[in-house]
């Protein structure tokens, strides 16, 4: 960042990709989430706030933690930007399409801002770690008052307060490995099912990857911080969690007093009164036979493994910088289909990698053939600057990354459809989690294995764990009839 830029405020630290690419062998400093300030308080009674959330989990439990934050200081929630006194975009750098949309964003709610000038307009979440998007915002984007990286959220206050009573953009970016901070306050506003991190940030720098950068280095949440969360969960009366983390498998490896990994971490889960818990997202390399042995103990560990393969061509891999190969791969899943026979697998593939050929492609095509994922989230290729692959050479042209994308699809497609015919007439236990969105009539949950259902049944049992017949199974969704005690009864489940 320029010197020229630096002096634009007196409350201005801009990110620096070179810093944020370091890793040291500091100890990782575990903070405690300070009192919000005497004088910021009451400073949002009567006020509404709103915050768009974009990309992954992370950033969705990022977003209640903010929420939190803005309820201690007297905000209260809101959905309509035209009310909203503060309005934040905690953002998602993952590919071009996602920063295309929160310049959208931004560019909306220039109008609003006009209308409304005492309005808080904020930046924050992983976009703004890049020193690139800090600079287009200061350029085009000048309604924006305030901008936090996510190593700073729980500065928010203070920077709240810089916002308030300047008339200065307010722009706090931290580049560094990062902390943990505990007792941040949360606002989860489903009652069901929470998010509970384990750990944050990334070590692992797959070449098209930015999350390394903008999340700082793999630390891992202390065990009995963990721990406590999820029983206080359990207390109050939550129904599943899902422990989150950029690459959960990677948990403990930072312990320097203590040898304590995610399969520890999963067995002490496992003994906690909560009847789901779910995992994601986890890297195919960290994947050790204790985790699967802890898994195979399945009970309310559940039986879906989402295992994010990105290609299934070794040279590809090697260039992405995976640390597997296919065989390596298929080889991993293998031991946990052996341990755990009906295990759930589903995954995250990139097409269209500079360079790929249509050769290493079709290995993609086969692995997934061979693989049988009841589901994938698929991407084309989008390069990130910052990182390696996006010095790589790409002759692929966009087309034909379309064009792969599609079959791709129509591939998986298939097999979804097939998996999901399989659960024709079988009954399964379904999370119920409300009223379905197309139709009030219909009840929508979720089965272990994260599968969405729609079925008939009385509104009663919103919130339970209930029994349903799948009778009319889709590529995407299942339907199905709620099969009551009774019924169950009869047919010996
Ligand atoms: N381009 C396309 N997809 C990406 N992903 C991560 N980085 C990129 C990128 N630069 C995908 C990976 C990852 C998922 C969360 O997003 O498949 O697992
Ligand atoms: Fe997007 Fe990755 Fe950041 Fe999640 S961690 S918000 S996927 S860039």
């Amino acid at each position: 960042m320029s010197q020229k830029v630096k002096d634009y405020s007196q409350y201005f630290i801009a990110p620096d990709l070179k810093a944020a690419k370091k890793r040291g062998k500091e100890e990782i400093q575990v903070l405690q989430f300070e009192q919000i300030p005497e004088n910021m308080r009451q400073v949002g009674q009567g006020k509404k706030y709103l915050i768009q959330t974009y990309g992954c989990q992370m950033n969705v439990h990022d977003s209640e933690t903010i929420a939190g934050i803005l309820e201690q200081m007297g905000y209260t929630a809101t959905e309509e930007e035209q009310e909203a006194d503060i309005i934040l975009l905690n953002t998602c750098a993952i590919r071009e399409n996602a920063e295309d949309k929160v310049f959208g964003g931004l560019g909306r709610l220039k109008r609003l801002k006009l209308e409304k000038p005492d309005l808080i307009l904020g930046v924050c979440g992983c976009m703004s770690q890049e020193e690139s998007v800090v600079n287009r915002i200061l350029q085009s984007y000048q309604h924006v008052d305030l901008i936090f990286g996510t190593h700073n959220i729980h500065r928010l206050p203070y920077l709240l307060q810089n916002a308030l009573f300047s008339k200065e953009m307010v722009v706090e970016v931290w580049s560094k490995e990062g902390d943990v901070v505990e007792n941040m306050p949360k606002v989860r506003t489903d009652g069901l099912r929470a998010w509970v991190n384990i750990m944050y940030g990334c070590d692992k720098f797959c070449t098209y990857c930015i999350v390394p950068y903008t999340r700082g280095k793999e630390r891992s949440r202390r065990p009995e911080d963990v721990l406590n969360e999820i029983r206080d969960l359990a207390r109050k009366g939550y129904q599943e969690v899902t422990l989150l983390g950029q690459n959960v498998n990677a948990y403990g490896k930072d312990f320097t007093d203590i040898n304590y990994r995610f399969g520890d971490l999963m067995d002490d889960v496992r003994k906690i009164g909560i009847p789901r818990v779910r995992f994601t997202t986890s890297h195919p390399r960290d994947f050790d036979d204790h985790l699967i042995e802890v898994l195979a103990k399945r009970g309310n560990l559940v039986e879906h493994i989402h295992l994010p393969v990105q290609s299934g061509s070794s040279a590809v891999l090697k260039m992405m910088a995976r640390k597997y190969t296919r065989e390596q791969y298929l080889e991993l899943a293998r031991k946990i289909k052996q341990a755990i026979p009906d295990a759930v697998f589903t995954t995250d593939i990139i097409v269209g990698f500079p360079g790929e050929t249509e050769e290493q492609f079709q290995e993609t095509l086969s692995l997934v053939e061979e693989m049988q994922y009841d589901s994938a989230f698929t991407f084309i290729y989008s390069p990130r600057e910052g990182t390696p692959a996006a010095k790589m050479k790409d002759d692929v042209p966009m087309e034909v990354k379309k064009e792969r994308l599609q079959r791709l699809n129509d591939l998986q497609n298939e097999i979804s459809r097939k998996k999901n015919e399989a659960l024709r007439g079988q009954i399964v236990e379904v999370l119920v989690e409300g009223e379905s969105k197309k139709n009030a009539n219909v009840l929508s949950g979720r089965t272990r294995t994260n599968k969405l259902v729609n079925f008939t049944g009385p509104k009663h049992l919103i919130g339970k764990l209930v029994h349903v017949r799948i009778d009319e199974p889709q590529t995407w969704t299942l339907k199905g009839v709620w099969v009551d005690q009774e019924q169950l009864a009869q047919v010996g489940v």
